[in-house]
């Protein structure tokens, strides 16, 4: 039996960060036996909110970047494809066709588009037409290797969505190509910044990235928000909410030390200072093996470069072919067939005709 296929992935905008792991990363990881994994850069979707030739030219660094942090989480070449969206022909041929499948209102109303639009800063008046198609182009890059399964963080649930019903109404309307791709969010479907505030995120600086090292988290870590209402150690404080213990509950494996500094918290029986170094040992042991393997892909040069060109000509395969199901599906193949094969006859008999008139 075929293994069931995941398609996910990133923009490259930058670094990934410990929201990405407990949002997406991990599941991956862990998925990655069970599925035949297809997880992509995004390139093209950067592009819907920075078009600039900068960004363009910042892509060199960061394509890279999201690889070496994929490699570094344990995501193996061997068995998962690696690959780069801007050079898979298919997808672009596949966002125009899905154009056709989803209405405009659909779209414009997705909370996610205005909230990529506000940090953008982008207006009604200056919303490219491009990123109202965001999730368009995020459907043909999952229908592309024909996906199962699609795990993602929180944020993009709404984007599945799209793709489900896109997917629904091209098999309704041209015949059985996709399965229904299903949305898997991960144990922390959001994770809060390093400030407290709800989302960690490159762009509020209030991320601790997969490939910081052992210092730079601590200190990180002895800047964190904790409660604010506790301004001495033997004030009871609150747990719940509070960011240091939710990184404690989420990446330190030792539940017996979480739950006593927890109860000594609870009743003003332990500084922060003592929590917080705790924290920054558990993230620093959680990292450790990240850090070991991005040493080890860096270390070979051109390695990263070859991982991605070869998942590139896979998904490349891939997309074709599902291409050439939906034009087959749709009847396009035979509209365009039907025209080259009568040019193709027309030629061959002007041919012959010359021919005949200069032996005769
Ligand atoms: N939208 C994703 C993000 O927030 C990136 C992405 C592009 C994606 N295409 C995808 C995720 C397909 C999952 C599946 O950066």
């Amino acid at each position: 039996m075929d293994k069931k296929r995941i398609l996910t992935g990133d923009r490259p905008t930058g670094k990934l960060h410990l929201g990405h792991y407990v949002g997406s990363l991990a599941n991956r990881v862990r998925l990655q036996d069970e599925y035949e994994c297809f997880f992509i850069i995004a390139d093209l979707h950067m592009l819907t909110t920075r078009p600039e030739k900068e960004h363009i030219e910042a892509l060199r660094e960061n394509v890279r970047e999201v690889a070496l942090d994929y490699l570094s989480v344990g995501i193996d070449p061997a068995k998962s494809v690696i690959y780069l969206q801007s050079a898979v022909h298919a997808v672009y041929e596949m966002n125009l066709i899905f154009e056709m499948l989803v209405t405009l209102p659909r779209l414009v109303r997705l909370p996610s588009i205005k909230d990529m639009a506000r940090a953008a800063d982008l207006s009604d008046e200056t919303l490219p037409f491009g990123l109202v198609g965001y999730p368009v182009l995020q459907a043909a890059d999952i229908l592309m290797p024909r996906a199962h399964l699609v795990p993602v963080g929180k944020d993009n649930e709404a984007h599945v969505e799209i793709t489900r019903e896109i997917a629904r109404r091209f098999n309704y309307l041209y015949g059985e190509v996709f399965p229904i791709p299903e949305v898997m969010i991960g144990d922390v479907p959001s994770l809060v910044g390093t400030d407290g505030q709800a989302k960690m995120s490159k762009s509020l600086g209030n991320a601790i990235f997969l490939s910081d090292d052992a210092k730079t988290v601590r200190q990180k870590v002895f800047g964190m928000y904790t409660d604010p209402n506790r301004v001495r150690a033997d004030i009871p404080g609150r747990v719940e909410g509070n960011p240091v213990f939710i990184y404690h509950d989420t990446f330190n494996p030792n539940k017996a030390e979480v739950e006593d500094l927890k109860e000594r918290y609870r009743t003003g029986r332990v500084g922060d200072v003592e929590v917080k170094e705790k924290l920054a040992i558990a993230l620093n042991n959680f990292l450790d093996p990240i850090r070991e393997r991005r040493a080890k892909y860096e270390a070979q040069s051109g390695l990263v470069e070859r991982i991605i060109y070869e998942g590139t000509m896979r998904a490349n395969k891939e997309g074709d072919e599902t291409l050439s199901l939906m034009k087959k599906a749709m009847g396009l193949s035979g509209v365009w067939n039907r025209i080259s094969r009568r040019a193709r006859e027309a030629i061959k008999r002007e041919e012959q005709a010359h021919q005949q008139a200069g032996t005769s």
